[in-house]
């Protein structure tokens, strides 16, 4: 097989250009196996990122034969006989050949906060959610900070400085998380064009993303409580 993979090293390389590697997988061969035995019998100077080798650390996410997807969960025999084309996550910088910096990607993370701010010291024996809140942020419970969404977005394309899916969605997930008390003035952060209101609901995010989570969902569940709290402020009760 024919394994096209773009390289490039901003140091030396003048443009990104594409490398052509023959290469024969074994029958059940992931496209990371593929890329590592190439890599080790035939060019160790090729550069992607990978650890667990199980889908959860989220850190081998390429562009496959033009979808967004984890390489370690991709099998080379499901791309057909021909060529496999390889590239690095788009939206970001590449650092080199198919390693790109995900610098944008945590900023917005450190931006917004999307992690649990909970008041006080925590009960011994834990804190204590119903069932009916778990299910409720489940879904975002999964991601895996892949960065498939944020690189399949288009506003993230045209706008550095949009916070992107994943970092929306796991704050919708810790805003109706009943531990959390962080106060309406926070989740004003991202009331804006480079917050929820960017977002331009095509929907690409919940299509590429490898754990079935549906960020636009996250997004929208932010939106309402946005609107729900602007109008409990204007109707004089605290939002
Ligand atoms: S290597 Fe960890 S998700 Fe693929």
């Amino acid at each position: 097989m024919i394994f096209k993979i773009l390289r490039y090293e901003p140091q030396r390389d003048e443009h990104p250009h594409f490398q052509l590697y023959r290469h024969e997988p074994k029958p059940q061969d992931t496209v990371l196996e593929a890329l590592k035995d190439i890599r080790d019998q035939q060019d160790p100077s090729l550069s992607f990122r990978y650890s667990c080798r199980e889908a959860v650390c989220g850190s081998c996410s390429l562009v496959i034969n033009g979808r967004i997807a984890l390489a370690c969960r991709t099998q080379v025999s499901d791309l057909g006989s021909g060529e496999v084309v390889i590239e690095p996550l788009p939206n970001l910088e590449i650092l080199k050949d198919l390693i790109v910096d995900l610098k944008p990607f945590w900023e917005a993370y450190r931006r917004i906060e999307p992690f649990l701010q909970a008041q006080g010291d925590a009960p011994e024996a834990g804190h204590r959610v119903e069932e009916k809140d778990m299910e409720r942020v489940f879904q975002y419970i999964t991601c895996i900070l892949c960065a498939s969404c944020y690189s399949a977005c288009p506003v993230a394309t045209r706008d550095g400085r949009y916070a992107g899916p994943a970092a929306l969605a796991k704050l919708y997930r810790f805003a109706v998380d009943p531990r959390d008390r962080r106060p309406f003035s926070a989740l004003e952060r991202v009331d804006g064009p480079d917050g929820v209101w960017g977002c331009d609901t095509v929907f690409r995010c919940n299509d590429v993303c490898p754990k079935d989570v549906r960020p636009a969902d996250g997004i929208e569940g932010l939106r309402r409580k946005l609107i729900a709290g602007k109008w409990k402020r204007l109707i004089g009760r605290k939002p």
